[in-house]
C-alpha cells in the first residue's frame, strides 16, 4: 500500500526536479533544427538572393546527405534517417524512381498501388520521417535520375512508342513525362517547408549537361518545359540544377541555381562555379564518398583520408554540400542499372552494375557505422556554427550468419515455363513488345524463345545475329549447350552480349528436338548513351541462324519473377544438382525474432535469390559482390522459402555471413 507522507511528497517533487535539470543539461537546452529554423512563423523558404543561403531569412549551410528510400526497407527509413541526422547532417536528399512509381503505363503506386515494390514506395511518409527526425529534404524528382537504377528510373515501357526521345522535348516523352510528374507533385506539393514540410530544394533533370557527352543533343527547351511543368503543379520551394562545373554549363536554365557535383578537386571545382554564378551560394549536389562497381570488377573503395580532406574542403570553401551517398542501400530485385563504356550503340560496352548499393560510404549497406561516418561528424561539428539539439547514435541493427540449409527442392526450365503463359512468335522480338502487363509489355527478368520438332543434324551451328540483350543460355531437349561460366574470358564468347554475330556448335544429331533460348535482361543503362542506344531486351537484333536458316520459333515466354506468381510456384522435386538453369529451393526456420544477414553465395555461379516471394537481387561467382543484404523485416519467425535461380552449377547448401564480402 502506498503511504502519502509528507516527506514522500517533498522527496518525489525534489526528485522531479533534479530529472528535470539532468534533462535540460544533457540536451543543453537547444532548440531542434525547425524549432530554430520557424521561430516567430515560416514567411520564407530557402533563398539564394545573397550569396550564402537563408531559409526563412535564417543563415544556413546544407550540411546533407543522400539516401535513396526505395533503396532500404520501410522499416528502417526511420533508423537510417537518425543515424544521418546524428551525423551532425541537416538535410537527406532522395531521388525518386518513375519505373517504380508509374510501373505500367497509366498504373501509378505511391505506396498502395499493389505492385511488387508497393513497400518502398510510400514517399510521403518518407517525407514526414525525415522531418520527424528534424531534417529538411531536397528532393531529385528527375524524372530522369541516373543513379546506377534500372534506365535511370525510366519506365521500360515508353520503349514501346517509336520515336520516343527520352530526355527532350519530344512531344510523346512530353506528355509521359509531365502526365506522371502531375501525379508526383500532388503528393508532394504539400510537403514543401514553406507549406509546413520537409522539402526546401527541387533539383530540375539530372546532371543534363552530360548530355553534351553523350549520344544527344542539349536540349534546353526540354529543360524550360521542365521547369515550367514544375511551376503549374505548385512546386515553390528553391529549384536547382546539378552537374561538374569544369564540365561545362550545358545543363543549367536562367532563373535556377547551378550547384556542382564531383569527387575531388573541390577548390577547382568550386571556383568554376563561383566564377560563372559569383553572386549565389555555393552548393555541391553530389559530392562522391565512394563509389559503386560493376560486375567482374575489383570492389572500388575512397580513403577515409582522401574523404575527409575533400568535404574539409568544401565546407572551408563556404559551400553547402550533400553527400552522395550518405547511406546506399541495396539494387533489389532486377533494379540495378549498367552503363556502357563507349559510343557503341548496340550493347558492345555494356557493364551491368552489382546489386549491393553500399558505395562505401559513411554508413553501410546494413547500417553500420563506418570510419567515414566518424569522420564526417567530426568535420561537421568543426565546422558548424549554428547550435542545434542532435540525438545520440542510435544502437547497431543485430547481424546474424543463420546456420547452412539444405537445397530440397528443384524445378527444371521446363517445370517452370508449364507454369507460366506463352504466347506466340515467329521472329524474335524485344521483351517490352509482349502483350502483358495491361499493354505494357515485360519490363524486367528472362524471357525464352522456344521452337520444337526441329532435326538437328550433327555439328550444327547455331547463329545469334547482332548481339544478345544481355546473356543467353542455349538448351537443347532441357540439356544446357551453351558453355558454364567460368572466367572473364567466357563474357567475350558465345552467350554475352560482347560477342556480335556470336556462334555455337550444337554437337551430335538430335531429331525432334525442342530448343530454347533463355535471354536475361542483366538491367538497362542509366547514364550517357540513352538517346540512340536501344534499350530493349531480349534478342531483336537480329534473326536467329540454324546452319544459315533463319530459324522461325513458335513461343515466347516472360518470366518475370512477380511475387504472385513466385508465391504459387509448385511441383517442386528432390533436386539433382545437373547443370544448367533451375530453380532451387531451401526453407530457412527462424525460432524467434529474425535479425538481418547475408546470404553467401560464393559456391554458386550466376543467378537471382527470391525471399517469400520478393527478388532479393543477383549474384555472381566473378564478383566483386560475393554475398547479398537479406534484411530482417523481409523475413520471418517460422518458415521462409528461399529461392535460387541458377543459371549454371548449383550448390547443395544455402549459407549465410554475417557480413557484406568482396572478391
Ligand atoms: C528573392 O528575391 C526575389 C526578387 O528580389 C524576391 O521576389 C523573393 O521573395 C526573394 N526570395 C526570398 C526567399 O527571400
Ligand atoms: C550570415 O552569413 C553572412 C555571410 O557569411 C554574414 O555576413 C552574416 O553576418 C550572417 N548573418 C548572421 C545573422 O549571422
Ligand atoms: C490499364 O491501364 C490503364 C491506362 O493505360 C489504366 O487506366 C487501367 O487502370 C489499367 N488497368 C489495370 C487493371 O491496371
Ligand atoms: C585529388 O586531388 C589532389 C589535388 O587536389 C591530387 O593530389 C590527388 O592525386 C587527387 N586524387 C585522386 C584520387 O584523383
Ligand atoms: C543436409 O544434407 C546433408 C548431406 O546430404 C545431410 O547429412 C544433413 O543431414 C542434411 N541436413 C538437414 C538439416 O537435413
Amino acid at each position: 500500500m502506498a503511504c502519502y507522507s509528507e516527506e514522500n511528497i517533498v522527496i518525489t517533487v525534489t526528485i522531479i526536479m533534479l530529472l528535470f535539470i539532468v534533462d535540460k543539461y544533457a540536451y543543453q537546452d537547444l532548440p531542434t533544427l525547425y524549432e530554430y529554423y520557424t521561430e516567430g512563423g515560416i514567411e520564407s523558404g530557402l533563398s539564394d538572393n545573397k550569396t550564402y543561403f537563408t531559409l526563412n531569412s535564417k543563415n544556413i549551410t546544407i550540411l546533407s546527405g543522400s539516401l535513396h528510400y526505395f533503396r532500404v526497407p520501410k522499416v528502417y527509413w526511420r533508423d537510417r534517417l537518425r543515424k544521418l541526422r546524428a551525423a551532425g547532417l541537416n538535410s537527406v536528399e532522395t531521388y525518386i524512381p518513375w519505373n517504380l512509381h508509374e510501373h505500367q503505363n497509366g498504373v501509378f503506386d505511391f505506396g498502395n498501388g499493389g505492385s511488387d515494390f508497393e513497400e518502398f514506395l510510400d514517399v510521403a511518409h518518407f517525407l514526414n520521417l525525415a522531418k520527424e527526425e528534424d531534417l529538411f529534404v531536397i528532393l531529385r524528382p528527375g524524372p530522369y535520375i541516373c543513379a546506377e537504377w534500372e534506365f535511370g528510373g525510366l519506365p521500360s515501357w515508353l520503349l514501346r512508342y517509336k520515336d520516343i526521345k527520352v530526355r527532350t522535348s519530344e512531344k510523346q516523352f512530353m506528355k509521359f513525362a509531365s502526365r506522371y510528374l502531375e501525379k508526383l507533385f500532388e503528393i508532394i506539393s504539400p510537403l514543401q517547408f514553406t507549406k509546413g514540410g520537409a522539402i526546401i530544394a527541387v533539383q530540375v533533370e539530372n546532371e543534363y549537361g552530360n548530355t553534351k557527352y553523350g549520344d544527344q543533343p542539349v536540349d534546353v527547351i526540354y529543360l524550360e518545359q521542365l521547369k515550367n511543368v514544375f511551376l503549374q503543379n505548385g512546386i515553390v520551394e528553391l529549384l536547382f540544377t546539378s552537374d561538374t562545373p569544369s564540365n561545362g554549363f550545358y545543363g543549367t536554365i536562367p532563373g535556377v541555381l547551378a550547384t556542382a557535383n564531383f569527387q575531388n578537386d573541390s577548390i577547382h571545382e568550386l571556383t568554376v562555379l563561383k566564377a560563372h554564378q559569383p553572386r549565389k551560394p555555393l552548393m555541391v549536389a553530389e559530392y562522391w564518398t565512394g563509389w559503386y562497381d560493376h560486375w567482374t570488377e575489383s570492389h572500388h573503395t575512397r580513403s577515409v583520408e582522401e574523404f575527409g580532406r575533400v568535404l574539409d574542403g568544401i565546407l572551408t570553401f563556404g559551400a553547402s554540400v550533400n553527400m552522395y551517398m550518405f547511406h546506399g542501400g541495396t539494387n533489389w530485385g532486377f533494379l540495378n542499372g549498367a552503363d556502357v563504356n563507349d559510343l557503341s550503340r548496340d550493347n558492345k560496352g555494356f557493364q551491368p552494375v552489382i546489386t549491393t548499393y553500399d558505395y562505401n560510404a559513411p554508413l553501410s549497406e546494413a547500417g553500420d557505422y563506418t570510419d567515414k561516418y566518424y569522420r564526417a561528424k567530426d568535420i561537421i561539428a568543426r565546422h558548424n556554427k549554428i547550435k542545434i539539439k542532435q540525438p545520440d547514435m542510435p544502437k547497431l541493427t543485430r547481424r546474424i550468419a543463420y546456420p547452412s540449409i539444405n537445397i530440397t527442392g528443384e524445378l527444371s526450365l521446363a517445370d517452370l515455363l508449364d507454369q507460366s503463359q506463352g504466347f506466340p512468335m515467329k521472329h524474335v522480338q524485344p521483351m517490352e513488345s509482349l502483350p502483358i502487363n495491361n499493354g505494357s509489355g515485360q519490363s524486367y527478368g528472362y524471357i525464352i524463345y522456344r521452337t520444337s520438332n526441329i532435326d538437328i543434324p550433327r555439328d550444327s551451328i547455331l547463329k545469334i545475329k547482332g548481339r544478345v540483350c544481355d546473356t543467353v543460355l542455349v538448351l537443347l531437349n532441357g540439356k544446357l549447350k551453351s558453355k558454364i561460366l567460368e572466367s572473364k574470358e567466357d563474357l567475350e564468347g558465345f552467350g554475352y552480349w560482347k560477342k556480335r554475330d556470336a556462334v555455337l556448335s550444337l554437337g551430335g544429331a538430335t531429331e525432334n528436338a525442342v530448343l530454347e533460348l533463355v535471354v536475361e535482361n542483366w538491367g538497362r543503362v542509366n547514364y550517357g548513351k540513352l538517346f540512340q542506344f536501344n534499350q530493349h531486351k531480349g534478342l531483336w537484333q537480329g534473326d536467329v541462324l540454324l546452319n544459315n536458316q533463319i530459324l522461325e520459333f513458335e513461343k515466347v515466354f516472360p518470366l518475370e519473377f512477380k511475387r504472385s506468381w513466385n508465391s504459387k510456384i509448385k511441383n517442386w522435386v528432390s533436386p539433382k544438382f545437373s547443370s544448367g538453369p533451375k530453380l532451387y529451393k531451401a526453407i530457412l526456420k527462424i525460432e524467434h525474432e529474425p535479425h538481418d544477414t547475408y546470404i553467401d553465395t560464393r559456391e554458386w555461379n550466376k543467378g537471382f535469390i527470391i525471399v517469400n516471394g520478393f527478388v532479393l537481387g543477383r549474384y555472381l561467382r566473378l564478383g566483386s559482390q560475393q554475398t547479398l543484404y537479406l534484411p530482417a523485416p523481409f523475413l520471418k519467425k517460422g518458415f521462409n522459402d528461399i529461392l535460387v535461380f541458377e543459371h549454371f552449377s548449383p550448390s547443395e547448401q544455402l549459407q549465410f555471413s554475417e557480413n557484406l564480402i568482396f572478391t
